[in-house]
């Protein structure tokens, strides 16, 4: 099928690239020329592992092209919105203006018949709006959430584990049903809803994750005063497959592009709709997921004997993840951002977020690589759990710092292993 991608970010390159390796004729828009210039010359604007080969072979195939030219959709019968829909400025809510700039965009192309799918986390009603504006044009609107991962992107796009339609009527269903004819055929579920239902799916699913997390968080808070251990707590609740050992790793808390702003826009939207008392909880989640950061700043100032002031802190980690370069509300950030408010001398390093972080926060120091950001270190702090962070050999670690003091915002350390070797080993609700 012939289609176009609206928003070349996270969402939008991944999806572009990910339908030209579907066998699909896909054009790629966005309104930052540097952007497309990279994905036009096949290189990928931010770290996504799988993405620079897919936009390679798409490359040779001649299946995938870019512009900053809208009109270049002209011809695709289905376009997708991929554009952001972070939090607004002036408050809790999401701001759509990206959104509303691309459907304005769309309309003067669209030819009837088209199909305009949203793909963009929106607040609930945003669909039926939007309708209201493609439909004279002949076009039609459908809503279909997208759940990719960070670090997952690729395979979660060409492999989804649910598909839904938010849609109003069965053309858009067959249409989108050509689209992911190769998910279908290996069984995908695929939900078929209205638009405030296909809308709230995606706003649910990640307030679910960041309830999940937070909750898991609140626990390390009660073991960190009763002396349990949190880990072995999730292990042991988490055998029971009605609650499930996944998204219940306590640490530094959640961060992204996602679950920080989809939690704080639902509240808000809630509210809009005069129900704010059913999501209150919310609030609730995301103040305990903000207190842990604090908790980490708090160990490391303790490790460091009360005060960080003109002390080498080794930051491990800067991306709101491993396998990502992506710091929007990244908690390993604001950690370094923090310590060094406190007058620590901090030196972060990540594998691949140094770059991003020293464009946003130039104040503080960044080491070149691992070696460099533990030389001389008075206390090291692991918030991003990248592997090479996980495999760090306590011993050689022992040898390049200063003073062999940890704080692991992640629990991804042996804390036997790492005070067996001299270390004053410090987790998140871990004694
Ligand atoms: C999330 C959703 O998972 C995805 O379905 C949606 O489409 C977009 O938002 P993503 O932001 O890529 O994806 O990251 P995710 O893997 O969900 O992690 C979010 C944050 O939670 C990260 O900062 C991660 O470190 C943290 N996290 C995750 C925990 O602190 N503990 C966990 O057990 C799991």
């Amino acid at each position: 099928m012939k289609m176009s991608v609206i928003g070349c970010g996270y969402l939008g390159a991944v999806h572009a690239a990910a339908m030209a390796s579907l066998g699909h004729d896909v054009v790629g828009i966005d309104v930052d020329a540097a952007k497309i210039e990279a994905l036009a010359a096949g290189r990928a604007p931010f770290f996504e592992p799988g993405l620079p080969e897919l936009l390679t072979a798409d490359h040779e195939t001649g299946s995938l092209r870019f512009s900053t030219d809208v009109s270049e959709i002209t011809g695709s019968a289905v376009h997708f919105i991929g554009v952001g829909t972070p939090q607004r400025r002036d408050g809790n809510g999401a701001d759509l203006q990206y959104v509303d700039a691309a459907v304005e965009s769309l309309l003067p192309h669209l030819s009837p018949g088209d199909l305009v799918v949203g793909k963009s986390t929106v607040p609930v009603g945003t669909a039926e709006r939007l309708a209201a504006l493609i439909e004279p044009t002949g076009a039609e609107l459908a809503w279909n959430p997208e759940f990719l991962r960070e670090g997952f992107a690729v395979k979660d796009t060409i492999e989804p584990d649910r598909l839904v339609y938010g849609v109003r009527s069965d053309r858009a269903v067959e249409i989108l049903d050509q689209v992911y004819a190769q998910a279908l055929s290996t069984g995908t579920p695929r939900l078929v809803t209205d638009f405030p239902t296909a809308e709230l799916v995606k706003t649910a699913a990640n307030a679910f994750l960041a309830t999940k997390i937070s909750f898991i968080n609140a626990m390390a808070e009660i073991a960190e005063a009763t002396g349990a251990d949190v880990t072995q707590l999730a292990d042991a609740i988490g055998h029971d497959v009605r609650i499930g050992r996944k998204f219940l790793n306590a640490g530094v808390g959640f961060g992204g592009g996602c679950l920080p702003k989809d939690i704080r826009a639902f509240s808000a939207r809630a509210e809009e709709l005069g129900r704010g008392e059913s999501v209150a909880f919310l609030k609730e989640v995301d103040a305990i997921n903000l207190r842990r950061r604090r908790r980490v700043i708090d160990l490391v100032t303790d490790a460091l004997g009360g005060s960080a002031y003109n002390k080498r802190v080794a930051v491990l980690g800067l991306a709101f993840k491993p396998d990502s370069d992506d710091i929007r509300d990244s908690p390993a950030l604001d950690v370094a951002v923090q310590l060094h408010g406190l007058g620590a001398d901090v030196v972060a390093w990540d594998p691949e977020a140094v770059d991003n972080a020293r464009r946003l926060h130039p104040q503080l120091g960044y080491a070149d690589d691992l070696d460099g950001v533990l030389a001389g270190a008075e206390a090291v702090v692991l918030v991003t759990e990248w592997k090479q962070f996980r495999e760090l050999d306590p011993a050689k670690t022992a040898e390049a710092v200063a003073s062999a003091t940890i704080v692991d915002g992640r629990n991804v350390l042996d804390p036997q292993e790492w005070r067996a070797a001299g270390w004053t080993y410090q987790g998140l609700g871990r004694p």
